[in-house]
Order: C-alpha cells, then structure tokens, then sequence
C-alpha cells in the first residue's frame, strides 16, 4: 500500500494515551516533532521530521502541511446519515413557534422521514448519504456511525443497514452501522405498542444479526418515543442476540434511560440535555460513555445543554458527535459544531479534541484502532487550516479540512483561501 510522510505541521495533535475521563481530558497531547509517517494504512511513527523521514523508503510519498494542524480523522459516533426526503418545512414550522414533540407527536417529524425512507429505493438511500458522507470526509471525519431507524418494518430496516454497509464499501469513510428500529412507534402500531415491541425483538433484530448488517443496536428512550420497559426489552433482546447497546437518553424528559444505559453495560448513552443527578453518578463511575450533542440542542433553539462541565468533573467519559439527522439537527459534519460545541458546553479545545477522537472512538469499541495518532493504530488524519487546536476552535467559519487521510492515503484536498495569514 505504500508509505506516506506528513510533514511541516504546525502542531500534532496526537490524542494519545487512552480514553480520558475527568482531568486528563483537558491533557494536551501534541507530539514532539512536525512530522507523521503511514505504511500500509498503519501509522509508523511521529516526530521530528529528521528522524520519522530516516524511516521512510525511497518511494514514500510527502504530504507538506505548510504548518497547518495535524489531528486525528475526527471519529463521529452519532449519526442518522442514511434517510430519504428533507424536512426543510418542518424547520421552518418550529421557526414559527411549533416544537419538535408537537410535530413528531402530531405525525410529523421522525414519521415524516420515515415516509420518506419508504418511499426510497436502497440505491436512492446510498446515493443522497454518499453526498453526505463526501462532505463528512472533506471536513476531517474519517469514521462515522450510522444508524438505522427511519424503515420501521423488518425491509425497510434491512435497506437502510445493507445501504450503510456499501456506503462503508465505496468510500474511505469507516462506517460502523447501529440498529435503531427503536426509534419510534410507527403510525400504524400506535393503538398496539407491545406487538411493535415484540416484532423489533423477534422478527427485525434476528433479521438484522442473521445478516450481519448491525454491530450496536440503539433505542429512543425519551417521550413521545419508547418508555424505560419498553427500551429493556428491546436492548436485552439485542444483547442477547449480540449486538452492543446504545442508547438515545434525556432528551427531553429524563426517564431513567441513563440509569438503565449503565446497568446494561451500553457502550454509550446519547443526549443527556436534561440528565439528572442519579443519572451523572450513574456515569461517573462507569465505563458507558456520555456522547453530547450540542448541534441538536442549537438546532432545536433549546437551552438545555447538556451538563458537560459536571459530567467531565464526576468522571464520566464525555465524547461529542454531530447526531447529523434530517430533523434535529441538520449539520453537515462533526467539523461545523466544534465551535459552538465548546462555546456551550463550556469545554476546552484540547477537551473536544479528544472527546471527538479518543473517546468517540472508544464509545465504538475501536479505540485500539482509532482516535488517536500513535505507532500502529489506522493513519486517519485531519489537517486543518490552523496553527494550533486552539486557533482550530476560534476559526468559526472554515469548516473544510485542508486535507483527509483514510488508511494512509490522501482521499481529500482542498485548497481554500487561507482564514489565518
Ligand atoms: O438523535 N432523538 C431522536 N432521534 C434523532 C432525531 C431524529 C429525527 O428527528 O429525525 C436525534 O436527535
Ligand atoms: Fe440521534
């Protein structure tokens, strides 16, 4: 496959060492040289230019940075990037004053994608998310989970998962697919939850398992959606079946998901805007990750953000993702909410860095293998057009990389007008 060497960055942000909880999140991670060397997909060392380059062979190929940030590929561990049809109206209603459970509750919002998914052909569902997933890509994320949940029968969920595997096969875009058919009770099972409970524990999560096509399997734990009872017995369904859990939580009204997110052993719990008490000392001492997602709570022009500061110092692990959706939260990557990100949740540069690297990737169970830029883990790496990470988070604006590198290969260029002189 070949060598790669990156050189003349401006800083190296490495993220290495591990998920990090607590004070070791706000730990600057910056390698001590300007210079990153890949070989066969894999990262080889990192360095003063004049020792990583004596590594190098003759055919290697160079990178030059022009002293811009190197950073991991961005890993985003929430997002409904397969779906059909816009809800650009919807957006405009709650403008004028609709909420979004008004709207999901009158058969609106989620059900109206779900229409929409229907309607849709797998080959029209991997067309409009490779579009997607490109500008993912362009914009540092070289790792995304995708979930389903907007099919709601057994076919309709099997398209959309069988369209986020090829979506993993066509581009260098890692994809790591998430059951959601748990996202809503659909319109015509209202009158008859527990028989649409029953069908997504003995007809669609075998279906899905059977294909291989899901290794998370995810609910909406939330109102409106499904109630605690209800999300045990799908996640114990899943868990049995397999499949690592996750979790949409607090939301809108804390349930007890959180709660019974950690005492399943979930691998994340997603949300969190209006957590409780109980539901951050659930946390703190637990390995369940607490995946923020501040772009929803702008989306939504809501206040309730989710209470990083108090969940970073109980010691939970906080990882950050886009939750990039049709409805919610129409962002187009990871990338273009690190700035308000961290201007809400109130965190430090170096502690979103690593909540959207490390930690998303642990939340993935592939921090072996990703989030961070050491000898032997994936060469995905970001530059961006900055100096430093902290320059990366005051530049409000410029939301594409400058450059993407998937498994050691440079699959993005760009080449705008520089934000910094
Ligand atoms: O994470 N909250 C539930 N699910 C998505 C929104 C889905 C939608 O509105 O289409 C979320 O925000
Ligand atoms: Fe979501």
């Amino acid at each position: 496959m070949g060598e790669l060497l990156i050189y003349n960055a401006g800083q190296i942000f490495t993220a290495a060492g591990g998920p990090r909880r607590g004070a070791a999140l706000a730990e600057k991670t910056v390698a001590a040289g300007d210079a990153l060397l890949a070989r066969d997909g894999l990262i080889v060392a990192a360095g003063p230019r004049t020792d990583v380059e004596k590594l190098a062979g003759a055919d290697c190929e160079v990178l030059d940075c022009g002293g811009r940030l190197v950073t991991p590929g961005l890993v985003d561990c929430h997002t409904h990037l397969v779906y059909g049809g816009s809800r650009a109206d919807e957006y405009e209603r709650r403008l004028a004053g609709a909420s979004y459970l008004e709207i999901f509750e009158g058969g609106g919002g989620i059900h109206a994608t779900v229409r929409d998914t229907r309607a849709a052909s797998e080959d029209d569902l991997l067309s409009s998310a490779r579009r997607r997933a490109e500008v993912f890509l362009s914009h540092g994320t070289t790792a995304a989970e995708v979930k389903s949940g907007y099919g709601l029968t057994t076919e309709d969920e099997l398209k959309m998962l069988r369209a986020a595997a090829r979506l993993g096969k066509e581009l260098p875009l890692k994809i790591i697919p998430t059951f959601l058919g748990a996202h809503a009770i659909p319109s015509e099972y209202a009158d008859r939850r527990d028989d649409f409970v029953a069908l997504l524990t003995d007809e669609m999560i075998p279906a899905v398992t059977a294909e291989g096509l899901a290794e998370y399997a995810d609910v909406f734990c939330d109102r409106g959606a499904f109630n605690v009872d209800e999300t045990r017995a799908v996640l114990a369904a899943a868990r049995d079946a397999g499949l690592k859990l996750r979790l949409h939580a607090d939301e809108f009204e804390p349930l007890g998901g959180t709660e019974l997110a950690v005492e399943m052993g979930a691998a994340s719990v997603d949300h969190l805007a209006v957590v409780t008490t109980a539901g951050i000392d659930a946390l703190a001492g637990s390995d369940t990750v607490a995946v923020l997602l501040p772009g929803t709570t702008v989306f939504l022009g809501s206040s309730h953000f989710a209470p990083a500061r108090k969940l970073i110092d109980a010691g939970a692990l906080v990882a950050v993702a886009s939750d990039h959706n049709p409805g919610s939260c129409h962002a187009a990557s990871l990338r273009t909410i690190l700035t308000p990100g961290t201007t809400y949740l109130k965190m430090t540069p170096t502690e979103m860095l690593h909540a959207v690297t490390i930690n998303a990737a642990y939340s993935l169970g592939r921090a072996d293998r990703l989030g961070s830029l050491e000898p032997g883990k994936a060469a995905d790496v970001a530059v961006f057009d900055a100096a430093d990470v902290d320059e990366l988070f005051y530049d409000w604006g410029p939301t594409r990389a400058w450059a993407t590198v998937a498994d050691g290969k440079v699959v993005y260029r760009d080449a705008p007008p520089r934000f910094n002189p």
